[in-house]
């Protein structure tokens, strides 16, 4: 005679069924997506926004390079950590849907790079300086450059970075909204290359590649950063 399976035992049953399934496809051994051409197409996101994939020109505006160590709290170099930043060309325009300039965008510029620290906690980035742009009537945001810090362990870090002496960064609101102590730790003081010792202008120059050395008429700064351990 059948055994008839009472409410409770058939959805027990059920759920087994199920249960086995869903198992049985996370654990079947599967073979590795193909591999294809990346194309001409690939995000251009490295850490030379002055050179364009497929472009024939040179970005407008003054060449500047910003370099800079991850830390820790503690003052241990953070390294591996994923550095981003984004910034205006030189007329003051983002590479965003938002800027209703698009049109007048400068085409040679990347607008976003990309670097991941080395073992001492560094990154390096080439770039041009970024312009001042209005926001709305009598708000002037003084030339900066955003930037967004990751690393696992470490909370994520969302800031900005601004030219030192720039007459308009005690005008602005979000750089005013920043504790007055805390303000120097943001504002970065851009020297003429030839005023960082040959040794540090000498690496940063091999990082890209130019065997020349650094342009004579760029400027070099340095934006040290501290993230925050997750607790
Ligand atoms: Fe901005």
């Amino acid at each position: 005679m059948k055994k008839k399976f009472t409410r409770r035992e058939a959805l027990a049953g059920s759920f087994l069924v199920a249960g086995t399934a869903a198992t049985s496809e996370a654990q079947a051994a599967k073979s590795v997506t193909p591999a294809q051409t990346e194309g001409p197409f690939y995000p251009d996101m490295d850490n030379d926004l002055t050179r364009v994939q497929g472009a024939k020109k040179k970005p407008a505006g003054k060449f500047i390079y910003v370099h800079g160590t991850v830390y820790d709290k503690e003052g241990k170099p953070v390294e591996r950590a994923v550095v981003e930043i984004w910034q205006t060309d030189n007329n003051g325009i983002y590479n965003h849907a938002g800027d209703p300039r698009q049109a007048d965008r400068d085409v040679n510029f990347q607008f976003f790079g990309r670097c991941v620290t080395d073992k001492k906690g560094h990154y390096t980035f080439k770039t041009i300086k970024p312009a001042a742009y209005g926001v709305r009537e009598n708000w002037q945001r003084p030339p900066h450059i955003h930037y967004k810090v990751y690393r696992r362990g470490f909370e994520d870090l969302t800031t900005q970075l601004y030219f030192a002496g720039d007459p308009l960064n005690a005008k602005d609101g979000i750089y005013n909204n920043i504790p007055k102590k805390d303000r120097p730790s943001v504002t970065v003081d851009f020297k003429p290359a030839a005023q960082i010792g040959s040794d540090l202008a000498k690496s940063i120059a091999d990082g890209f590649g130019q065997k020349k050395g650094l342009e004579k008429d760029t400027t070099v700064g340095r934006f040290d950063i501290v993230i925050n351990a997750v607790a």
